[in-house]
């Protein structure tokens, strides 16, 4: 890994937030943190030891400031393993850095595009702590990892480390850019934060995760505009007008309106989470793919997707049914399916055989006949229909000897745990009890609200 910027000496705190990296960044710092982390073993940081590790390290003759990053590292590499396997150990975080950081699986699904396309050199704009430029430096493409946050950029830098083939460039992405590219006045303005970048190969491919989180003195708050990423949608737009190869991890919630025409859109799930909506522009985008849903299983499922050519609100007419057709078995759709708009061609392609009918045009859930193993749905046996109305569900519970209720819902306002405790006074244990474990789906078909007990199918 090379550095056009060297790791800071006094990498004092991050301005994402306040993790303090300057004491680890030390050879003796490094090494008491990845000695400590050995001792540790497999089960890695624990709360309830930390007192007392902290108190021997102290003992030991190291500066309360050491053992405190020492421990705060030790703590985020816990915690990251969950999502970056075993490379956790031997890496550095800041807990912004961590929390944005994509999933090892996820990056080298992102990885694995830009080697598929046969791009060589790919430039993360806004590369964090550095997953997503780990997995596109684990496929031997050339990165240069570009980072404006100080901190951050240095705990980059030892992340990338392992990687020959990968440079960490602390310096804000956009003016890095424009001064490789030589615009007017670009050069003046970066040239304090992007040495180095005029003159420097242009990379083929570009990878952005912008941050969605707007940081302030007090505190961060999650930004949902496109606009006020950083760097922004239209930023992106313009660089991908270049024709060049560009991806860009979005929030989930993007809305359809904000996908520019001519790329490619994918919603990517893993174990039944929405974690993120990724656009795909020129070489990157597939032929004959204008969505996508990516459900990535928790365990050992691979990946199933499910696509569409046709642009957003364009999808196969399916029977719509109303709650006469609440019969058989219920359907919910995985989230991403969901927030790809594709919930009429599942059921196109994979319950049409079967009767499959939408019991609302506005509600996600479905019915068909028979129970179905589907990668992008969750099936229910429907056992009984009932009006959505509080007296008569708390009577039901006491007739039926509900002593254990999951509740889930779509469309109609009503938090679960609160209506648990509405239905279940009087019960016993709403979470444990003995008696009747069951599932009630709350739905609004027109304009009944309707109340529904389902049998999750195993
Ligand atoms: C969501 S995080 C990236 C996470 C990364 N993909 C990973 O997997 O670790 C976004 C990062 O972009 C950085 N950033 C935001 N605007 C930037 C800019 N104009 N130039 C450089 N970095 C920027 C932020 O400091 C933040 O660390």
């Amino acid at each position: 890994m090379a550095t056009s910027s060297p790791v800071p000496s006094s990498a004092a705190a991050s301005t994402q937030d306040d993790t303090a990296l300057a004491p680890v960044l030390t050879p003796g710092g490094w090494r008491l943190l990845n000695a400590v982390g050995a001792s540790l073993g497999a089960a890695g940081y624990r709360e309830s030891e930390a007192l007392a590790l902290s108190t021997r390290l102290r003992a030991e003759g190291h500066a309360p400031e050491l053992v405190s990053a020492v421990l705060t590292q030790l703590k985020f590499r816990t915690q990251a393993a969950a999502k970056l396997g075993p490379f956790a150990a031997n890496m550095l975080f800041t807990r912004a850095g961590l929390e944005q950081a994509t999933r090892m699986n996820v990056a080298a699904l992102h990885a694995g595009r830009f080697a598929s396309a046969g791009v060589r050199s790919v430039a993360d704009l806004g590369c964090g702590i550095g997953a997503d430029a780990m997995a596109l430096a684990a496929l031997d493409l050339q990165v240069t990892a570009v980072e404006r946050d100080e901190t951050v950029a240095a705990a980059a830098t030892i992340n990338l480390m392992p990687f020959p083939n990968a440079t960490v460039v602390g310096a804000d992405a956009v003016q890095w850019l424009a001064a490789m590219d030589g615009a007017p006045g670009a050069a003046g303005d970066a040239a304090g934060s992007a040495s180095g970048a005029a003159g420097e190969a242009r990379p083929e491919g570009f990878w952005l995760d912008p941050a969605r989180r707007m940081v302030s003195s007090s505190g961060s708050a999650r930004v949902f505009d496109p606009e006020a990423f950083s760097p922004p949608l239209s930023f992106v737009e313009r660089l991908a007008e270049t024709g060049a190869p560009v991806g860009v991890k979005l929030g989930p919630a993007l809305p359809h309106a904000s996908v520019p025409a001519g790329c490619e859109a994918q919603w990517v799930s893993v174990a039944g989470s929405l974690t993120e909506a990724v656009l795909w522009f020129n070489a990157l985008a597939r032929p004959r793919v204008r969505r996508s849903a990516l459900v990535l299983g928790g365990g050992e499922a691979g990946p199933a997707e499910l696509s569409s050519a046709a642009d957003f609100g364009d999808s196969p007419t399916v029977d719509v049914a109303g709650v006469q057709g609440l019969t058989g078995y219920l359907y919910e759709p995985d989230p991403a399916v969901i927030r790809a708009g594709l919930v009429a061609d599942l059921i196109d392609r994979e319950f049409s055989g079967s009767g499959g009918r939408l019991l609302d045009e506005h509600i996600a859930y479905f019915c068909a006949d028979s129970a179905r193993d589907s990668r992008f749905a969750t099936g229910y046996r429907v056992l009984d229909v009932m009006p959505y109305k509080v007296k008569g569900l708390r009577r039901w519970v006491k007739e039926t000897g509900v002593t254990r209720l999951d509740i889930k819902k779509r469309g109609v306002d009503v938090t679960p745990e609160e209506l648990r405790r509405l239905l279940m006074s009087g019960q016993g244990k709403s979470g444990k009890g003995s008696g009747r474990h069951t599932t009630l789906v709350l739905t609004r078909i027109g304009e009944d609200r309707v109340a529904v007990e389902v049998e999750p199918l195993p």
